[in-house]
Parts: structure tokens; C-alpha cells; sequence
């Protein structure tokens, strides 16, 4: 029966997702290092209203209590990150032990509650020491990533069955190299070619040491993607559209790594940005992941525009729902969005690494009435079982987020947590969608065993 219950917990991972620099605050304490994002945000003008993520929900001292609230939410999942500089304050070199006992505690904490961890190595919150070394525009960051993998994987492996390695490392790139809004705040678009290639290169040599340190362990990465349908049925539209969907979402990642090329559509924005000599690195490229995790939050059209960098441009639509990002609200894109990646690659999982919304939300005494959030995710949800029911391999669902955490840029003005989060005190209030959602799991898993003692398997 033991293993029946276990089997029907494992069935299908119904999680929640966060990170590292996002909610633990506490940046430097116990030996931690400095990252990018500790800097970037206290470079004034960098973040809404100067925020940092100085105190963020203080998970480095609430974990136990976090976790209580997991296990009290029914998750049978939690994804989280771990912040490099923590373990290894220069980036390399000296280990920051009490930095590892901080991940150790909150691994066992999961393990008891019978939540699996899924667990990201890079969020973001780049080491400092490293970033003034060039960062991923240095080709020794992939080096420097495997060696930090190797000492995250040696003192926690034991414990941790799915490793992600980047999250979004086009925001990454995008976002932190090109546009110069997130860390480390640089505009160049060599620069930004140079931190795609390099962090593909560094996932590769980290899932290089993951499976040589723990053959069981299942290795991907979770992706940015936002679903683009073209504006019009014109050629230049529909191309644009095959253009910023091989640009920034899954396939100008995971087309290096299954096929060993970049996406065709994407050679004149991004191999004409790529140093000398790129090509000779895509021969060692080819390194299916065991999963492609798959962030999804908002789909939208694409129209032909001369006279943008990429050749394409959003079609400014008005009206429909949106969330307090602005971000159009669209399940019916996830559904897509799991299609085009299966029948593209036909990888033996897909997880939905992130999926949620920020909205409005107020504190009226111990409660949050978030209704918006519960129609965004009982929609998202459905094209996830949609999915898994017409035989997609698709594994777990994370809702973005667990707790309200530092949106980066935006700082604290968005909430996207199935808990509330009221910063002065930090004290923590189940929302609405919270308890919507562990109804929901515990529907799920019930089901699942159901099934499962029924069919005796
Ligand atoms: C991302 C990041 C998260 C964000 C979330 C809401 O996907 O951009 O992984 O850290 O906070 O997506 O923007």
C-alpha cells in the first residue's frame, strides 16, 4: 500500500515556484556573497521605488514555517533556487559551508513533509565576484558553473531527483545584457549573444557533472515563453511570428541541445552577435535534457516591423483581461504552447515550471479574496490536463508563485503568491487562490490513488 500511496503522490507533480534572491532576503548573512541583483538593486533608479531584496518574505529565517504552509497547502512538489553566492561567496574557489547548511535544512524540511524538490541552480543572482570578471560574456562561466554545480551536487545530490539549471536564460540575456532593465544592467547585443551561448554552454557542463555525480538525477532547464500567433495571415507576419517564437521561447535553447544547431530563424539576430569560432562549440552541443521546463504566463500577436532590432514587433491590442502586469490573460496558449514543444523535440516530460498572475490583491483582515487568480489558474490548469489527456507527457504544474516576492524591477508593487506576504510584519495569509488550489491538488492525488488501487497497478 506503502507504494501504491507513493506511486499515486509521484503520478503528477502539483507544485509551487520561487526564488532564491525573490524571497529569501538576508543577501549577505553567514558568509554569503554579493550577486548581481544586490548591486543592480541598490543602484539607484535601477528598481521601482529603490525596492531591494534586502528583507524580500525572509524565507532565509521563515523556511520552517514556509514549508509548514506547503504541507499545509498539500503541495506534493516545491521548486525553488539556490543562490549561488551562498555557497561559493566569490563565485569559485572557497565553499561557504554555512551557506550549504541553510539548502541542507530546508531539503530535509521538504523530504519530511513528502515534498519532492525540484531544485534551480541559477535564478538570476549571479555572483558578483563573477559578473566583474565579465560574467556569462566570459567563456570561463561555464567552467565556473560546473565547478559550482559540482559542490552543490556533492553535499545535497542525495537528496534532489530534478535539478534545473537556468531559469530563463533568455530574460537573462534580453532583459540583463540587451535592454539593460534587469542585472546586471548592460546594452549591448554582443554581449547579450555572447550570455546565450555562454549559459547554453554552462547548462551542458553541468549536466555533465549531474550525471556523472548522480545517474538518477533528471536534468533540464526551465524556459521563457510567451505564445505568438501572427498578426495577419500575411507571409512577413507569419514569418515574424516564426521569428520571435525561435527568439524567446524554447527553441533557441533547446535546438542547440537536441539538435545541435541554433534555430534557423534566428541566424541573422544571433549568429552574426556570437564571437569567432561559435560554430566549434555546437559540435559538443547536442545534449537532450531529461525535461523541458516550460514557463508560461501570457500569449500574443506578432506583426512584421522593419524597423525593430528583431524584424518583429506585439501588436498593440486593447481591451480582454489582463493581470496588474499588463500581461494578457490566455490559457489557451499553454495548450499550444506544450503541443509545439512535444511535437517538435518529443522529449519523455514536460513541466510546467511557472504559470500564475499578479493581481490587485488586499489584505481585509486575515483573508485575501483573489478571484481573478483562481479563474487564471483553474483555466491554465485545464489546458495542462487537456494536454496530459490527449497523451502529452506532461509531468508538473508550478504555480509562480508559492509566496508575493521581489518582482525584480517592479520590486514589491506585484503580488503573484498563493500566499499574501504582508511585508511590515511578514506575516503570512493563505489566499483565496491558495486554498483553491490545495482543494484542488488534494482532488488530484485522491483521484490518482483511486486509479491506481483500483487498477491494482
Ligand atoms: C520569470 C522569472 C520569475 C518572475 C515571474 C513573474 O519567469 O520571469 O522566473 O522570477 O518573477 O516570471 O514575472
Amino acid at each position: 500500500m506503502v507504494e501504491k500511496t507513493r506511486a499515486a503522490r509521484d503520478s503528477f507533480w502539483w507544485g509551487a515556484a520561487t526564488a532564491s534572491y525573490q524571497i529569501e532576503g538576508s543577501p549577505l548573512a553567514d558568509g554569503s556573497g554579493s550577486c548581481i541583483w544586490h548591486e543592480f538593486s541598490h543602484t539607484p533608479g535601477n528598481t521601482y521605488r529603490g525596492d531591494t531584496g534586502d528583507h524580500a518574505a525572509d524565507h532565509y529565517h521563515r523556511w520552517a514555517e514556509d514549508v509548514a504552509l506547503m504541507r499545509v497547502l498539500g503541495l506534493n512538489a516545491y521548486r525553488f533556487s539556490i543562490r549561488w553566492p551562498r555557497i561559493l561567496p566569490e563565485g569559485q574557489g572557497e565553499v561557504n559551508q554555512a551557506g550549504l547548511d541553510f539548502y541542507d535544512r530546508l531539503l530535509d524540511a521538504l523530504l519530511e513533509a513528502r515534498i519532492e524538490p525540484f531544485v534551480t541552480l541559477f535564478h538570476w543572482d549571479l555572483p558578483a565576484a563573477l559578473q566583474h570578471r565579465g560574467g556569462w560574456c566570459n567563456r570561463d562561466s561555464a567552467q565556473w558553473f560546473a565547478e559550482y554545480t559540482e559542490v552543490v551536487a556533492a553535499r545535497l545530490g542525495d537528496r534532489i531527483r530534478w535539478w534545473i539549471t537556468l531559469n530563463e536564460p533568455f530574460v537573462v540575456a534580453t532583459e540583463g545584457h540587451l535592454l539593460g532593465h534587469h542585472a546586471p544592467g548592460v546594452r549591448n547585443a554582443f554581449a547579450a549573444a555572447r550570455a546565450v551561448h555562454n549559459q547554453l554552454r554552462a547548462h551542458i557542463a553541468a549536466d555533465q557533472v549531474l550525471r556523472s555525480t548522480s545517474p538518477a538525477a533528471k536534468v533540464g532547464l526551465a524556459l521563457h515563453n510567451a505564445w505568438v500567433e501572427p498578426a495577419s495571415d500575411s507571409e512577413a507576419d507569419i514569418l515574424a511570428s516564426r521569428v520571435a517564437h525561435a527568439w524567446h521561447n524554447f527553441p533557441l535553447f533547446l535546438d542547440p541541445l537536441v539538435f545541435g544547431r541554433y534555430p534557423a530563424e534566428v541566424e541573422d539576430l544571433l549568429l552574426s552577435h556570437l564571437p569567432q569560432g561559435y560554430e566549434a562549440d555546437l559540435d559538443a552541443m547536442r545534449c537532450p535534457p531529461d525535461f523541458a521546463g516550460l514557463n508560461y504566463y501570457f500569449s500574443y500577436m506578432v506583426r512584421r516591423d522593419e524597423d525593430s532590432w528583431t524584424g518583429f514587433a506585439p501588436l498593440e491590442e486593447e481591451g480582454g483581461p489582463r493581470t496588474s502586469m499588463g500581461w494578457p490573460i490566455r490559457p489557451e496558449g499553454l495548450g499550444r504552447l506544450l503541443d509545439a514543444a512535444h511535437r517538435r523535440y518529443g522529449l519523455d516530460c514536460l513541466l510546467v515550471t511557472e504559470n500564475g498572475a499578479a493581481f490587485e490583491d488586499a489584505l481585509e483582515e486575515d483573508a485575501v479574496h483573489d478571484p481573478e487568480r483562481v479563474s487564471y489558474l483553474e483555466a491554465h490548469i485545464q489546458e495542462v490536463l487537456k494536454a496530459a489527456q490527449s497523451g502529452l507527457p506532461v509531468k508538473g504544474y508550478f504555480v509562480w508563485s508559492f509566496l508575493d516576492n521581489f518582482e525584480w524591477a517592479r520590486g514589491y508593487s506585484q503580488r503573484f503568491g498563493l500566499v499574501y506576504v504582508d511585508y511590515e510584519t511578514q506575516r503570512r495569509i493563505l489566499k483565496d487562490s491558495g486554498w483553491w488550489y490545495s482543494a484542488f491538488v488534494r482532488e488530484q492525488l485522491e483521484e490518482a490513488f483511486t486509479k491506481m488501487r483500483a487498477f491494482g497497478s
